[in-house]
């Protein structure tokens, strides 16, 4: 009789192991989507995955017309060097890389509180020309800021709580000490998405998602890689929160959403380079000022991260009005429209900031005279033509670009012709 129910108890689990080996195949990057290289390596593996991907850049390129024909092309480019480069770059903090959990009760019901209050006041989201990392010409986003102040509850101090309700449970995950660096949702997702797997751009390396609510047929699958490169499939319902490592672990929902909609929000810290102590931590090694605690010496993506932070990484907290500021400045006063649109996908909120003496990128493209970043900010990330620098007591842009130039440069015709205020500083 033992004996019996023991045999049967092994081919019981003799069956599971074979049925669960079958269920689930394994495989690793460039088969559910161009990860590496554009060549997907996995056949039928996933049913036709290359047409998929090949009708989804022709939807983008469709979409942004001629200007963004190469656009894409660019963008998509800048995908796969970042995914191949990156992620070999970066210190991990975990041994896995993701985790999920739920989210802690605080968190959750701040989240869910806005949601509730504001879930009918979603607007379309506006994406960067050439966008490849959503396909938002066929499966339109919306968002709902929590930092807009427009909406019950949302502002900055929402924002603030936030992350201070989630930074815990990533320096509990991470062993490091962490700063907010960004934060983006409530973004809406619908039916027929997908996000192009992709590693976030720097400083958003110590990351979660939350699932704020969804409607659904069947899961949205979030596809991750575990540290043997096999793609592993997460699920999310609402309050599930996932902890990734966003710098290097490469992230997206390749298989379409099959549903009504699925929203989300993305909160984003860096490691300061200390541990939980205070103590620098053991895995920060890159000694010298320049480069922040989590690149590797002599890694490749060092360079890129120089050109782009020419100034170098600062172990200052940002406060959260703050964030982003200088990347933006700085690009609104080259001229540099890419970056722009970049920033909208990263940081959003960073296109209408304030530096220390109360200039926002719009005053910086004023002064520096470039109609294209004007057009941008105000034609698609809606700033505030009149705001005025130093706290109210300075100039608008307008008044900034005809005295930098003069009333006839574009920038203050263009200005001039939207009703733009001419004021000066408070004397
Ligand atoms: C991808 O495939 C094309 C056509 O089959 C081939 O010419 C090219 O060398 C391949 N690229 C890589 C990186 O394998
Ligand atoms: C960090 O993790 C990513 C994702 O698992 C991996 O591709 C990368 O090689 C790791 N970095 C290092 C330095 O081991
Ligand atoms: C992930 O989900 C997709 C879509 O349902 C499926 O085809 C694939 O086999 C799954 N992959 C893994 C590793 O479980």
């Amino acid at each position: 009789m033992m004996l019996h129910q023991s045999v049967l108890l092994l081919t019981a689990i003799v069956a599971t192991l074979v049925c669960t080996s079958q269920a689930s195949s394994n495989y690793g990057v460039d088969c559910s989507w161009p990860i590496h290289s554009k060549n997907l390596t996995c056949g039928n593996l996933l049913g036709d995955r290359k047409a998929i991907y090949e009708d989804y850049m022709e939807g983008c390129r469709e979409h942004w017309g001629e200007k963004g024909r190469k656009r894409c092309n660019a963008a998509e480019a800048d995908r796969l060097e970042m995914s191949r480069k990156q992620p070999q770059s970066m210190v991990n903090f975990t041994s896995t890389g993701f985790k999920k959990l739920k989210a802690p009760a605080k968190l959750w019901e701040l989240l869910s509180e806005f949601w509730e209050e504001n879930e009918d006041e979603q607007e379309i989201e506006e994406w960067f020309v050439g966008n490849v990392y959503t396909n938002n010409w066929a499966a339109p986003s919306y968002y709902i800021g929590v930092e807009d102040t427009e909406l019950e509850g949302g502002g900055p101090d929402l924002r603030n709580e936030i992350w201070e309700a989630a930074r815990p449970v990533l320096e509990e995950w991470t062993g490091r000490k962490l700063q907010p660096t960004s934060q983006y949702g409530i973004r809406i997702y619908t039916e027929g998405a997908i996000l192009a797997p992709h590693v976030d751009r720097l400083p958003l390396v110590s990351s979660c998602i939350i699932n704020v609510a969804q409607d659904v047929d069947e899961d949205w699958i979030l596809e991750v890689y575990d540290r043997n490169d096999n793609a592993v499939n997460v699920t999310m319902e609402p309050g599930d929160m996932v902890l990734y490592e966003s710098g290097s672990l490469m992230h997206g929902r390749p298989f379409a959403l099959k549903g009504r909609y699925f929203a989300n929000i993305f909160i984003h810290f860096e490691p300061t380079g200390e541990d939980l102590d205070g103590n620098a931590g053991r895995n920060e090694v890159v000694d010298d000022d320049f480069y922040p605690p989590y690149l590797l010496p002599n890694s490749p993506w060092l360079e890129t991260w120089a050109q782009q932070n020419p100034s170098g990484w600062r172990r200052t907290s940002p406060s959260a009005a703050s964030v982003g500021v200088p990347k933006a400045h700085a690009a609104a006063a080259s001229g540099d429209v890419d970056a722009l649109e970049r920033l909208a996908f990263d940081d959003k909120e960073s296109l209408s900031a304030c530096d220390a003496n109360g200039w926002t990128p719009l005053h910086e493209a004023a002064r520096a005279g470039h109609l294209e970043v004007v057009q941008m900010l105000v034609e698609k990330q809606q700033v505030d033509i009149n705001s005025l620098t130093n706290k109210g007591k300075g100039s608008s842009a307008y008044f900034i670009a005809s005295q930098s130039h003069s009333p006839d440069h574009p920038v203050a015709k263009y200005l001039q012709s939207l009703g733009a205020i001419n004021q000066g500083p408070e004397l």
